[in-house]
């Protein structure tokens, strides 16, 4: 595949992965408009890239508001005039037990990895169909997308979201005979900054930091976990090698950790065990 002067769009890209995507994609000869909001370390991810001699734009914006994404598109489209590849990929992930979590929490995760997912759509499938040329959306999920674990319940039932929402979108995108194509990125841990995601997150939907839940100790454990998973996951660039052999193998779910697939097959047996005769 020739990414020389195509045009990749990618939202969370201050931070983690989006960030090693950014990185990549300017190694490939790719135009950039990157977007994220965390305007401090976007600024300087431009600038890195800028030294490079990369092609770049930046937006810092949220996700979870329409309106942001939107200005996002139409500032990438007067641009550059071309979406070629679009990661919708910025993300955050809580963790705690069902009925002892905040509403807040459920609304923060539920916002970004959900409705931020369907704002990138909103924003960008439109332009991306009307261009008529092959491009590509890729949403990022995880493998918690695809099979289910205690931790983090908000977090695996957005990213089973995630997953249902490209799957369907893919099957649109096809019966409307457009040129755009979808595939959904689950991996499995990798070493960024997942964990800190309470960095990133809004004033309005803050814990109340003297809720008896948030000092317990089944948080602090929840916590702990998730940090160590996520330290203890693979390199970002190798996550990036294997999330561009996806696309180029064009696949629907690219998926990065091989020792996921037991988990994987134990959780279909179990549906498929429960079909009735
Ligand atoms: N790291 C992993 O192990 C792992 C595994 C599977 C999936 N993922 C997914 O990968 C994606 C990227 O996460 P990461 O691991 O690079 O974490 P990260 O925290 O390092 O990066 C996430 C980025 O999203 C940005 N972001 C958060 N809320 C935002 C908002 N409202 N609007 C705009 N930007 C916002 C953050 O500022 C940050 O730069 C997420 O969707 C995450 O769920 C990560």
């Amino acid at each position: 595949m020739d990414y020389t002067g195509k045009v990749a769009v990618i939202t969370g890209a201050a931070n983690g992965i989006g960030r090693e995507l950014a990185r990549q994609c300017a190694i490939k000869g790719m135009k950039l408009s990157i977007g994220d909001i965390d305007a401090a370390n976007l600024a300087e991810i431009e600038k890195d890239l800028k030294s490079t001699g990369a092609e770049v734009i930046s937006s810092s914006f949220d996700v979870r508001k329409f309106d942001e994404f939107d200005a996002f598109a139409k500032k990438t489209i007067e641009h550059y005039g071309a979406v070629d590849l679009f990661f919708n990929n910025a993300g955050v992930a809580v963790v705690g037990t069902i009925w002892s979590m905040s509403e807040e929490d459920w609304k923060w995760g539920l916002e970004v990895n959900v409705m931020g997912l369907f704002h990138g759509v909103k924003a960008f499938i439109p332009f991306m169909i009307s261009q008529d040329k092959d491009c590509r959306i890729i949403n990022t999920a995880s493998i918690g997308g695809l099979i289910t674990s205690p931790n983090s319940p908000n977090y695996i039932a957005t990213k089973h979201a995630a997953v249902a929402l490209t799957e369907v979108l893919a099957r649109q995108l096809q019966d409307q005979e457009t040129k755009v194509k979808a595939s959904v990125y689950c991996p499995g841990f990798i070493v960024t900054n997942l964990h800190n995601s309470e960095l990133h997150r809004p004033q309005e939907l803050k814990n109340d930091p003297n809720d008896a839940y948030y000092n317990s100790p089944d948080f602090a454990a929840k916590t702990q976990r998730m940090a160590e998973q996520v330290l203890g996951g693979i390199q970002l660039p190798e996550a990036i090698n294997r999330l561009f052999k996806g696309i180029e193998a064009d696949k629907l779910h690219i998926l990065t950790h091989p020792e996921y697939r037991p988990l994987i097959e134990a959780r279909f047996k179990s549906i498929l065990d429960a079909i009735p005769e």
